[in-house]
């Protein structure tokens, strides 16, 4: 048997897309092992979340650390300890330099809350609400230099509803983040996603 793909999670909040990469992977449809759960947030509710699922949580605390260079690589480190293959980014609120981006080319996943290239960054149901939007959604990127510009691996759409309001609108698009993060994991996991330039080619099973 080939070992199992060790995760890892960054998350600064809440941690939902967390608890369902965790749930996914408890419950035998994710072929990975939940190794550590990092948070720079040292009350990120994630950090509780992994301690209930009986995975490390792990608080690197941004103010120890003379830059965020240092801070970062302190992650890095973290990561590599033990034996990370893949990143899931869910929810990290700090940029990620190069060095990073660098050590984890094609190993980091981020999950954003639209059908990127459109409304990247911040409050991205807020921007598809005032764009007048009529569907959005959620995408599942590796992770580049850029701030949710890499290489597309899964997308899910939902309606703007027209009484949408920027809380019931996430509502829906966190349902499908919950569906496709666990999936793409999934994927990744099964070695079945080939990076060509900006594509994701998806392979069929062996
Ligand atoms: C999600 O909407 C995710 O797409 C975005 O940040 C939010 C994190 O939510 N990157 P949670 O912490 O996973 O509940």
């Amino acid at each position: 048997m080939p070992e199992l793909l060790r995760v890892g999670v960054l998350a600064s909040g809440r941690g939902s897309n967390f608890e369902a990469l965790a749930k996914a992977i408890e419950s035998g449809g994710v072929p990975a092992v939940m190794a550590v759960l990092v948070s720079d947030r040292a009350t990120a509710p994630a950090l509780e979340i992994a301690r209930a699922h009986g995975i490390e949580a792990l608080f690197v605390d941004p103010k120890q650390y003379p830059s965020r260079e240092a801070h970062e690589k302190a992650i890095m480190a973290a990561l590599d300890e033990r034996g990370v293959g893949l990143v899931c980014q869910a929810g990290y609120m700090r940029i990620l330099g190069p060095a990073y981006i660098e050590h984890f080319r094609g190993r980091a996943l981020n999950i954003h809350p639209s059908l990127l290239p459109a409304f990247p960054g911040l409050h991205a149901q807020r921007q598809a609400l005032e764009h007048g939007a009529k569907v959005t959604g959620a995408t599942v990127h590796f992770a580049d230099e850029g701030v949710d510009t890499g290489p597309i691996v899964l997308q899910a759409a939902v309606p703007v509803l027209p009484d949408d309001t920027e809380e019931t609108l996430s509502r829906r698009v966190l349902e499908v983040e919950h569906r496709i993060f666990p999936e793409a994991v999934r994927l990744f996991a099964e070695g079945r996603l080939a990076l060509d330039g900006r594509r994701v080619h998806i392979r069929e099973r062996a």
